[in-house]
């Protein structure tokens, strides 16, 4: 059995963990593994190494993926998609494991359905796929945030300032909301909630009065203000799955809240800070689970299928099912994060 490994969209710790999973696991099934250099688009050009016990050997703690990593999205045009059918017989795959979030694993998806062997493992740090708990890379996610507020606390308070920090989370909050309650955020603004800024600059004021001459802003980057009618974007680019390019909602609201409230204010974006170096223990666990899942899928003939976590338990749900909605913050860790606001 030749089976093919790919790692799609946006990097994060915990890939190259899989890959070592995946195959240390394989070898035991006497399975040969061809990696896919960044991501569908290896595919299309048939770039390829060979993976084995010994090259995967090291690879747990590392950051980024040894594979590389791209948006590719290889069903746009039907040209790629018929290169990518002709691609996968040359190269003679048994089965492909996609690691990627929902752009990577709603093509595979689609070839699931159009008989491709494929078994899903599901990473963002945005942790936004349906049927999962959590994604790995969102725990080394929220650590660096929670770092990152833990030394921004400090000096905004020296400062008597506002500090608006942006954080990643294009559609869904769950960065800002776990990075917020652990690092203390004063206000958490997500994606699924349209904020208002005079509410905002309301909280930072009514805090001053009590006492507190520093406040902390959390803002997912996907996080917009209700007058602004939309996220905020760099430029009017997408990427090839249609995403645009978001940034800004930082620089945005420290501006807004200064002119607002006349409290000096500053912005730090943490950007892919969030998304770099070496995993959490808890994200080389869960990768290595979900590594051993996928493989173990494939060993039994189980396609079309993503390993998930549920409660404690790794399972399996449909690729169909995991890529048919977001998974978007739960309202009851809104709630409690709210409660701490001010
Ligand atoms: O992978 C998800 C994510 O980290 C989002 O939170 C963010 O909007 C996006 O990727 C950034 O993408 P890029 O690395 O292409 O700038």
């Amino acid at each position: 059995m030749n089976v093919g490994i790919l790692t799609g969209g946006g990097d994060c710790p915990g890939l190259n963990a899989v890959i070592r999973a995946v195959v240390k696991r394989g070898h035991q099934f006497g399975y040969e593994f061809t990696g896919i250099k960044e991501g569908w688009r290896g595919l299309l050009q048939s770039n390829t190494i060979k993976l084995s016990k010994q090259t995967v050997s090291g690879l747990l703690p590392m950051g980024g993926t040894i594979l590389g990593t791209s948006r590719t999205n290889p069903l746009k045009d039907p040209k790629d998609a018929e290169t990518l059918f002709k691609n996968i017989e040359a190269l003679k795959l048994d089965a492909i494991i996609a690691i990627g979030g929902d752009d990577t694993l709603g093509v595979a998806a689609k070839l699931h359905a159009k008989g491709i062997k494929v078994v899903g493992v599901p990473k963002t740090i945005d942790n936004d796929l349906f049927g999962t708990d959590f994604t790995f890379g969102f725990d080394t996610a929220v650590s660096i945030v929670t770092w990152a507020l833990d030394r921004l606390h400090s000096t905004t308070e020296a400062h008597q300032r506002v500090m608006v920090v942006e954080v990643m989370g294009r559609h869904a909050g769950w960065i800002a909301v776990y990075g917020g309650i652990a690092g203390g955020a004063d206000v958490i603004l997500i994606p699924e909630k349209p904020f208002d800024v005079d509410e905002v600059c309301a909280v930072i004021k009514k805090r001053k009065e009590e006492g507190k001459n520093f406040s902390l802003v959390v803002a997912a980057e996907g996080a917009y203000p209700k007058e602004a009618g939309g996220m905020i974007t760099k430029d009017k680019s997408l990427d090839s799955f249609g995403h645009a390019k978001l940034g800004g909602i930082g620089e945005f609201l420290a501006t807004e809240i200064e002119k607002r409230t006349s409290l000096e204010s500053r912005f730090v974006v943490l950007g892919h800070l969030q998304r770099g170096g070496t995993p959490t223990a808890y994200d080389r666990i869960l990768a290595t689970r979900y590594g051993i899942g996928a493989i173990e899928l494939v060993h039994a003939g189980n396609f079309g299928r993503m390993v998930a976590l549920q409660g404690n338990r790794i399972v399996d749900i449909s690729l169909a099912e995991a890529t048919a909605k977001l998974k978007t913050v739960d309202a009851e860790m809104y709630r409690i994060a709210h409660i701490f606001f001010g």
